[in-house]
């Protein structure tokens, strides 16, 4: 390529605790990082809400700040692709642009008794055949319909047409395209299928769920792929750029991963972790307590499915033993202070904070510590924190393998933990297998460029993309099995410790 008009791609990484915009270059290198965090809203307990107009403002401001250090203008730029914290729900007043309530975050809990009720004689499973998930709080559709039951007038407003459902890939694309000017409203098939109100093999709304949640089809996106031209943004200073991929963050990593093979896997450790597996053009039910989910459709091709191991909260626990205990004064203290002792002297801790997602779906379930004695001091919490990530990616490993019957031979990772040397000793030995992480982690944001420039004919196929792939580290395991095998007994024991109590 000789003109840098074709040469750039942006991605915005809409995540849950901050926003990002990453310009990458026509070999998939970094060429200028933006990143601003947002409010997170605690109303009560198990209830967690984001500024959707914040959040709008702090993606504007790091689009501009990204250009800028670029050195570049939006007319420098190929396209546009977005990744964004999936399941978040927000509904906004088409006439207005205004939403008309906080965003529900996918780790709010509030819709626990909803699901149930949904779930009625036919329990957790009764939309699973058609959706490939389980009803749990964490999906997007109980939300909505939260929202239409507990918003005064929103039900008739919906029903009349006047107001619009997204996921944060919609709610961005339409304010990118104009908003209230003309935006257009779409979502892509990786964020649909985690509203709980898409068909898996149509691609399409599904209106008998619609019908038993009483969600007005009125309000919904039109779903598209997660690579093709959607609209051109008409705001500041990137005005004119199309707007070319969306993807929900663990589907644009698997993407930027490039597992595009049947059987490649990736987990990304950030506010949860997100284990994806290929498994190809066609959906498999899991019997294990995975999901499955849309991996990627590039325009008008065969969609590609994935199984998850959905963990709600791995990063999140070290947040919070940062801010909530005040132990640390830095994410990054965790690691000297867990390496300073051998072992976790004994104790365990299960972050249980929104229930615990895969592979048990218990909404009952609360965060636990076990093992607790008086030898066990800050330096045991801080590697029993870092231990109940790995622990948690076991178990999605094993729930992997008893569905799909293929043992994993290494593990492909990134996002911000993978910095931490310790836990990925730790998620080798408890694996048993290889650990490897890129020398791009910021896989979710190069997975939207790499999408989007598919697109507009930045890069011409998925070899041309794989061909960037680059290790840059690689742990491989050293535990002893027997160990191994007594501390995952414990662990066990205690992820038993957090289920049954009451609200
Ligand atoms: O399903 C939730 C997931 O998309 C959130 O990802 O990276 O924002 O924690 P992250």
């Amino acid at each position: 390529m000789t003109d840098t008009a074709a040469t750039y791609v942006a991605a915005i990484d809409q995540g849950t605790t901050s926003s990002r915009c990453i310009i990458f270059d026509h070999d998939g290198a970094i060429v200028a990082v933006d990143q601003r965090e947002h409010r997170q809203i605690f109303p009560k307990p198990g209830w967690v809400e984001h500024d959707a107009t914040e959040i709008w403002s702090k993606v504007q401001a790091v689009v501009a700040g990204a250009l800028a250090k670029a050195g570049l203008r939006g007319r420098d730029l190929s396209a546009l692709g977005i990744t964004n914290q999936r399941e978040t729900t927000v509904l906004w007043d088409r006439a207005t642009g205004k939403p008309v309530h906080n965003a529900i975050v996918w780790q709010d809990t509030r819709t626990s008794a909803l699901c149930r009720e949904l779930g009625g004689d036919v329990g957790q499973d009764r939309f699973r055949d058609r959706t490939g998930l389980p009803l749990a709080s964490y999906f997007s559709g109980p939300k909505a319909a939260w929202l239409l039951e507990h918003v005064p007038g929103l039900r008739e407003r919906a029903a009349a047409g006047e107001i619009a459902f997204g996921t944060m890939d919609s709610w961005l694309i339409w304010n990118l395209t104009g908003g209230t000017e003309g935006g257009v409203h779409v979502t892509d098939v990786t964020n649909a299928s985690r509203t709980m109100l898409m068909n898996l093999e149509t691609l399409q709304w599904d209106s008998s769920i619609l019908d038993a949640m009483g969600i007005p089809e009125a309000m919904l996106p039109e779903i598209r792929s997660s690579a093709e031209v959607y609209g051109t943004t008409s705001v500041g200073t990137s005005t004119g750029v199309p707007v070319a991929s969306a993807l929900g963050d663990q589907q644009a990593a698997v993407f930027g991963q490039t597992c595009y093979d049947v059987g490649d896997a990736k987990n990304t450790y950030g506010t949860g972790s997100f284990l994806l597996l290929n498994t190809g053009h066609r959906p498999v039910t899991s019997k294990s307590g995975l999901v499955t989910t849309v991996g990627y459709r590039l325009g008008g091709e065969r969609p590609v499915y994935c199984l998850e191991g959905s963990i709600a909260i791995t990063g999140a626990l070290v947040q919070w033993f940062r801010d909530q205990l005040g132990i640390i004064r830095e994410a990054a203290e965790i690691e000297p202070l867990a390496a300073s002792v051998e072992d976790n002297g004994g104790a365990y801790i299960v972050p249980a904070f929104s229930g615990l997602f895969a592979p048990y779906w218990r909404s009952d379930a609360r965060g636990v510590i076990t093992g607790l004695t008086r030898y066990v001091t800050k330096a045991h919490l801080a590697r029993a924190v870092l231990e109940a990530t790995s622990w948690q990616t076991r178990e999605v490993v094993d729930a992997m393998y008893q569905d799909s019957g293929v043992e994993i031979t290494s593990l492909k990772v990134d996002g911000g933990m993978t910095a931490n040397g310790l836990l990925m000793q730790h998620q080798a030995d408890v694996l048993g297998v290889p650990v490897i992480r890129p020398v791009i982690s910021e896989t979710t944001c190069l997975g939207a460029a790499y999408a989007a420039g598919l697109a507009t004919g930045v890069w011409s196929d998925l070899e041309e993309l794989r061909a960037h792939w680059k290790k840059d580290a690689e742990w491989t395991p050293r535990m002893d099995a027997e160990l191994r095998e007594r501390e995952h007994r414990n662990w066990r024991k205690a992820v038993e410790r957090s289920f049954g109590w009451e609200e």
